[in-house]
């Protein structure tokens, strides 16, 4: 009954190996989201309905039922309808890309409007064409005032991301139950990927203070 955490000796560098597993499919889902994310921004304030149709549906969906289920509706069903094993991490970082698109669209679109409607117009003024004017001269001034809120997003990612041990990846909490099926031991395996997550998830925080601060001396 006492807590020793010298039993995880023998399997750090198998739980270290983790934090890579962990970020890397934090990066490349957080990726895909922003890019998928501010595409469905765009068709949200589009002037073309079906667009604007689809991108409401799709965040409403994907809002609307768990993380986990759209997971592993991932994992399993394409096999099934397509005959193609598709692999643990593949199935996770769409899955994951995917739902994040849905809340990022979200947060994207307000950063858009928010952008004073005066850029907006002298764009059009100058004969900018739309997309032109979107790319390269609303989407960085809507980017910059969202800053915080992509942080929060990454935060809610690496923390969201232990779901995909169910389906097999051997991310930070896979290997702690790993170790845990080894050991016959629960709680070091458990609380010492606890304490990970949390400095992850610190160091995300962090240099998102630092970069609020870089930016207000920079307005
Ligand atoms: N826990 C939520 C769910 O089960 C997922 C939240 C994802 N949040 C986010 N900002 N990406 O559906």
């Amino acid at each position: 009954g006492t807590i020793d955490f010298g039993v995880l000796k023998p399997y750090m560098s198998f739980l270290l190996k983790g934090i890579y597993v962990t970020l890397l499919f934090t990066i490349v889902s957080a990726a895909f989201g922003f890019i998928w994310g501010a595409v469905l921004s765009l068709f949200k304030l589009s002037n073309i309905p079906p667009l604007r149709w689809f991108s409401t549906v799709y965040t409403s969906i994907f809002r609307g039922t768990p993380l986990l289920l759209q997971l592993l509706l991932l994992f399993y069903a394409i096999p099934q309808l397509f005959h193609y094993n598709i692999p643990p991490l593949l199935a996770a970082g769409l899955a994951f890309g995917l739902n994040s698109a849905a809340y990022l669209s979200e947060t994207i679109r307000g950063g858009i409007l928010a952008v004073d409607k005066g850029q907006r117009e002298a764009s059009l003024a100058l004969g900018i064409p739309y997309r032109t004017m979107m790319i390269s001269i609303i989407m960085p001034q809507a980017i910059k005032n969202i800053l915080p809120a992509l942080v929060n997003e990454c935060v809610a990612l690496v923390k969201e991301s232990s779901l995909v041990s169910v389906i097999g990846v051997a991310d930070l909490l896979r290997r702690s139950n790993i170790v845990q099926a080894d050991t016959y031991r629960a709680l070091e395996p458990l609380l010492f990927i606890g304490a990970i997550y949390y400095v992850l998830v610190l160091v995300l925080t962090s240099l998102a203070r630092l970069l609020e601060r870089r930016m207000r001396r920079s307005d």
